[in-house]
Order: C-alpha cells, then structure tokens, then sequence
C-alpha cells in the first residue's frame, strides 16, 4: 500500500474546495451566481445595477460601445443602458479632445481620433458579424490626429453621442462602456466626489480578475499567489468535484469550474454517463465547458486513446511502467504553446494517476535553492516530440507527421518574477544546448527538479475509474502514472484545450453570467 495519501473519489456531488490542507464540502449544483446587482439612486429614479469594473482591472461591462442602428444605444444583451447606473453628466468639444463628465463623478479627457476608432454602433460594426464596416473606417473617411468633435449630446439613456466636423455620421457609446476604457485610454480631467453609485471595488473581487494570466499579452502576470491553492500530498489534497449533468446544466457552473481548475490545479467530474464506444461524451462536454479541444494534424480525431498494450514502445501505452511526472507539448497552430488545460476521460476500467503542483515545488526551490531556481528559469531544456513515433502503439489512425522542438526554461516567469508556467517532460528530451561552464549548474539544479516532482511530499496520487473525467491546469499541474495499478481493460480518452479556447469561453460565460467584457484587459498601458 503505497504511503501516500490518496485522493478519494467515492462522494458523488459534494465538492470540497482543495485548498491545501484543508477542506471545505460545498455542492456544486448549489452554487449560486454571483449576484453582482443592487439598487441605486440615479437622479429620482432607481434603477438596478451591475457592480462597476474594478479601478486597475480594466475589464469592460458588457455591451461596450455598443450598437446603435439609429443613432441611440442598442439595447445590451442583458443590461441594456438604460438601466446602467451610469450616465454621461456633460460632455464637450475641446481641441482635438472630447471632455466627458459621468455621473460616478469623474471626467475624462478622451482624444476625438480614439472616440472615432473605438466607436462601435451600427454605423460603424454590422453587430451579429462582430466585423467593422470597412467604408466607415477612420482612415476611409478623412479622419486623422486632427479630427474635431463638432457636437456632443447626452442621449435619453445617458449615453454620449458625437457628431464629427469632415462627415455626418454620429457616433454613439454607452456611458457604461464609455467609462470602463476611460480608465485605460484616457487622461483624468477632475474628479467630483463620487455621489455614491460606484463604490470602488476590491480588485480581488472582481469576477474575472482571476482571467488576466490567461489574456495571452505578452506582458500577463502570472497566477497571483492570492488566487493560488497551491497543493501538495503531505497537506493531504481535496480538489474541486463538479457533477458532470450539473455543471453542463449552469453557465455559473461551468465558469466556477474552469475558475476552480485554475485555482486548484486540477477538478474531478464525476457521473460521467457511461459511453464505451465513442468520444462524444468527451467532446460535448470539453467544448461546452472548455472551449473545445485542440486540433492534433496528425490524426482526424480531436482526443487521443489509451489501451494497454501488451510490449509496447511507448510508456504512454504500457500502463504497468511508471509514467514519470510531466507537462504536455502542444502543437501549431499556436506556436508550440503548451495547452493550458489537459483533460481525460477514463471510459472503461480503472488506474492511478499522479499530479504534482509545479508552482508549489518551484516556490519551493526558489526558497531552498535560489540559484537552482534561477538555473532552471534562465536556461532552456531542449525537448523534441515527434508525434507519430511516440504514438506507435495507439489504435488510432495517424496520417500526418509532426514533430516539435522546444528549447523553454523548465520554470518561466513573468517580468516581475512569478511563475507564469511549468515546461517539463522527460522522455522528450533531447541533448542539452548548455555553455560549457553553466552546464554543471544547470544540471544539478535539474536533478534537484526532477528528484522534488516524485517526492512523495509532493506528488498525489488520484485513483481513477470508469465515469471519471480528470481535468488540469497545464502550465501547473504535472501528471504522471503509477505503475502497475491500471485494470487491464482500462481505456482513456483525452486530449488539450489551448489557451485561447479556454480564454474564448471563460470570456464568454463571464458575459452571460455576470455582464463583464474582458477585451481591454491586459493591455500593458493599464497600469
Ligand atoms: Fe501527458
């Protein structure tokens, strides 16, 4: 019996938070929406609203600059202006400039030119496209750093309407959004004590502040340690268990899920109905809730397959070796960026898989040995996947050949230092492009990482069956096999979800369930 804790997969619903160390039972099919409306006072009348976009976050209500067929504010999807507790107060021609006053008690100095680009209404964007009307760009109508607003009306919404001095099609923005990308695009121009409608909000607390690491900018953050359960077996680990009909039934749901995997590192779905014969359970459920699966060009099928293999090459295929502790590659089109979430869906039998939190172990080793953490975050680890050889064993077809170089420091960071992502698999690895004198270092600190990831003090062991779907975070959560503990029936199906697919969705569920756009988020001007 192996010494380390197991994590116990028996409860059908409740859901513990896996919070290292700890536990707390919750039911997911419970869960409440967030409940981000409340009544507040604008002018005499009272009117609900949605909780405004924290200060730094920059994460724009819903509906920005929205559509506009006959010069009004469309209504938003489900929050139209006219119940926004925002309302443009005053706004005028300056210059090249607009001035906006809004009715939180803050103005903002906007460049007419921006106002033109930005502008969003149906003059400007045919809406159920989402494609700009090519006609009406700025540079197709004469419009430069000198355009002049000519006009600026306050319309019956509170919405801001301009009208240009070089052509005669307004443009139309809700104050809501209008205030939003004030934060990030425009310059202050006074600030009136605020009247009492928009507290400032914890960033904290925003509802898609846990989203920015994932914008795919060039300059996102790394997971926060404030947002991070970070998880190892000595602590004994719970993580998130979601219902597999639940969480398909809720948007709410699905956000807490893909919000949970983040947070966690890993969530279990339980009661998957039963399906021996096909993927489909698999795909329905990764594209509601995930976004979609990657696109492998080596095979017609999306998953992958597992089947034991009596003599096979591949450790992937002989579930009676230990699978050592890894990140998964990922393939073009996206550059070789590792998928950020890995799911699999054991459809028959059973096995143990091991999962490790990379970012605990490099915090760790950051702690323990500064400079083999520094090691491992400055130097490449060579790496090449081919993905048909390292496939010889599956039962699927493959008709395409693909093979990916990397050459990723094990630990990267982002540029204030935090560990943004883990980049780490050994049977792929090839011969080290290391200088001769940062070679010895390097090494050591390498095999200090590989010694830390399958220490028992760290590595957790998820026993898995039929009706189970384990799903990770990628640039995080390492995964591995324990030897010899697979049924001989076991049959796994599985596959990556990009980050953008993840983005995609998680994006698009914070709109549905909590009114919030994230388009400017992670812009490198927000700070
Ligand atoms: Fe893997």
């Amino acid at each position: 019996m192996s010494s380390l804790a197991r994590v116990a997969l028996a409860a059908p619903v409740a859901v513990p938070r896996a919070r290292a160390g700890r536990c707390c039972p919750r039911r997911i099919s419970a869960a409440p929406k967030r409940q981000h409306r409340r009544d507040v006072a604008l002018g005499s009348a009272t009117v609900a609203s949605r909780r405004p976009a924290a200060r730094r976050l920059l994460v724009v209500p819903a509906a920005v600059l929205d559509a506009a067929a006959d010069g009004a504010p469309a209504p938003l999807k489900d929050d139209a202006p006219s119940t926004s507790p925002l309302a443009v107060l005053d706004a005028e021609p300056v210059d090249t400039f607009v001035d906006v006053a809004f009715s939180d008690g803050a103005s903002f100095r906007f460049h007419a030119l921006w106002l033109r680009d930005a502008c969003a209404d149906a003059n400007h964007v045919v809406a159920d496209a989402g494609e700009r009307i090519l006609s009406m760009l700025p540079v197709n109508t004469g419009c430069d750093e000198t355009l002049r607003a000519a006009t600026c009306d306050v319309d019956d919404a509170g919405g801001l309407v301009v009208t240009w001095d070089n052509h005669e099609t307004p443009s139309t923005f809700s104050a809501r959004s209008l205030r939003a990308y004030a934060d990030v695009v425009a310059a202050p121009v006074a600030k009136r004590p605020a009247e009492g409608i928009l507290a400032p909000e914890d960033e904290n607390e925003h509802p898609a502040a846990w989203l920015e690491p994932f914008t795919g900018y060039p300059d996102a953050p790394g997971q926060p340690p404030s947002r991070i359960d970070y998880f190892k077996n000595e602590d004994g680990v719970s993580f998130p268990r979601y219902d597999h009909d639940a969480v398909l039934a809720d948007p709410a749901t699905k956000l807490a899920a893909m919000r949970d995997l983040m947070r966690a590192g890993a969530i279990i779905v339980d009661d998957v109905p039963e399906n021996e014969k096909d993927s489909t359970t698999l795909h329905a459920f990764v594209d509601d809730v995930l976004g979609g699966m990657q696109k492998d060009p080596c095979r017609d099928e999306r998953n992958w397959k597992i089947v034991k293999k009596r003599g096979a090459s591949s450790i992937s295929y002989d579930p009676e070796k230990r699978l050592n502790n890894h990140t998964d590659q990922s393939v073009p089109p996206w550059g070789g960026v590792p998928a950020l979430v890995l799911i699999m869906h054991y459809q028959k039998g059973s096995g143990c898989n091991t999962l490790v939190d990379g970012f605990a172990v490099a915090e760790a080793l950051r702690a323990e040995d500064p400079d083999a953490f520094e090691m491992l975050a400055t130097y490449g680890s060579n790496q090449t996947r081919d993905f048909v050889s390292s496939r010889k064993d599956t039962t699927q077809a493959l008709d395409a050949s693909l093979c990916v170089h990397k050459r990723e420091p094990i630990i990267q960071l982002d540029d204030a230092g935090a560990v943004r992502r883990i980049q780490y698999n050994e049977v792929f690895r090839t011969p080290l492009e290391l200088p001769f004198d940062v070679f010895p270092r390097w090494y050591a600190a390498y095999t200090k990482w590989v010694t830390m990831i399958h220490d028992p003090k760290y590595e957790v062991e998820v026993d898995m069956r039929a009706g189970k779907m384990l799903v990770f975070h990628n640039w995080r959560t390492l995964h591995g096999r324990a030897g010899g503990r697979a049924s001989a029936d076991r049959t796994l199906i599985g596959g990556t979800v990009t980050r953008e697919a993840f983005f995609s969705r998680a994006a698009e569920l914070l709109e549905e369930t909590e009114g919030v756009d994230v388009r400017v988020m992670g812009t490198n001007v927000k700070h």
